[in-house]
């Protein structure tokens, strides 16, 4: 049963899940009905895609078969980068409409920022909002200098920043940054892809709370006033991600989880990669 508790309240005045379901690398229609499914059986009304995960139609298709009320979902799609500028992005953001079978969407990410398009594509994005079709704007691996520079001209900021997140990389700096600015700050990989989980402090606390690697992690996440999308092909695990609302995490435990830092990221670092075509593959 899901509470007031677990939204972040936005500065728009809407509210976001605080944690979510990721679905990138998930193409395979069969998995995404089924994760869908039991994803919002489980307690999720987050959804996460975006027009480079190229499963918008399939999710279209798992909320229509699932039976789900638009009002009970909140999904959020981003604009791809060959679709930044003013006229592609709302070209782009109807067709993911069509797509999703939505006549608007939740929350529109820009995937990355882009030089060439950067006041451009924000321009669309204020006026898709105007419009009804998205009800919250927000961007995407944008670094602290984007943020600013976007402030140079926006008539209304991002609510939420998603960016990469996770035990080896805490981004504490950016995130502090973020909640002066009432921004969100909702983290990508928030697993590490899965790879942290096995690390010797991340199982040790597993052990000693009698919870799963990815629910320590999860719940740090939150305790952190982050918000999350994990991503798992497996029903079970989704379900697991979510069972995290009835423990805590010692402050200490918060503390020595941050001490893993390293710096290390599993994407490009976006203060370096501004253009287009440097972003990828991650
Ligand atoms: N804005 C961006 O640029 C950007 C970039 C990347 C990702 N994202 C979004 O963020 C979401 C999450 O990030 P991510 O998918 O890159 O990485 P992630 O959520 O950190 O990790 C996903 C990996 O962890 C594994 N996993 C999940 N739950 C687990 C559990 N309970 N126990 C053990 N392993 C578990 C998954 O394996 P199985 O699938 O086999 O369970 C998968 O390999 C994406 O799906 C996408 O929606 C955004």
């Amino acid at each position: 049963m899901l509470t007031a508790e677990d939204f972040y309240q936005l500065a728009d005045g809407n509210q976001m899940p605080k944690l979510g379901l990721g679905m990138y690398k998930v193409t395979d229609e069969s998995t995404i009905q089924t994760l869908v499914a039991g994803a919002y059986q489980a307690g999720y009304r987050l959804f996460d895609t975006a027009q480079m995960y190229q499963n918008e139609a399939m999710m279209g298709r798992a909320f229509q078969n699932a039976g789900l009320a638009r009002q009970s979902i909140f999904v959020t799609t981003k604009i791809a980068e060959e679709n930044q500028g003013y006229d592609a992005t709302l070209r782009s953001l109807e067709s993911s409409l069509k797509a999703l079978q939505m006549d608007y969407v939740d929350l529109l990410l820009v995937h990355w920022p882009l030089h060439q398009h950067f006041f451009d594509t924000w321009r669309a994005f204020e006026r898709a909002k105007a419009e009804g079709m998205v009800r919250s704007i927000g961007v995407s691996n944008y670094g602290q200098i984007h943020l600013q520079y976007l402030a140079t001209q926006a008539n209304e900021m991002p609510v939420v920043n998603q960016i990469e997140v996770h035990p080896y990389l805490g981004q504490k700096a950016i995130q502090a940054y973020h909640q002066e600015n009432q921004i969100v700050t909702q983290a990508w990989a928030p697993l590490g892809r899965g790879g942290e989980l096995n690390d010797p402090l991340v199982q040790r606390l597993a052990t000693q709370y009698g919870k799963s690697p990815a629910q320590i992690v999860i719940r740090w996440h939150l305790q952190n006033g982050t918000a999350l999308i994990p991503k798992s092909s497996q029903v079970e695990r989704v379900q697991a991600n979510i069972d995290v609302f009835d423990f805590e995490l010692a402050p200490e435990d918060v503390n020595a989880l941050y001490g893993l830092e390293r710096y290390t990221r599993i994407s490009q670092e976006p203060e370096l990669v501004y253009e287009r075509g440097a972003q990828y593959p991650h």
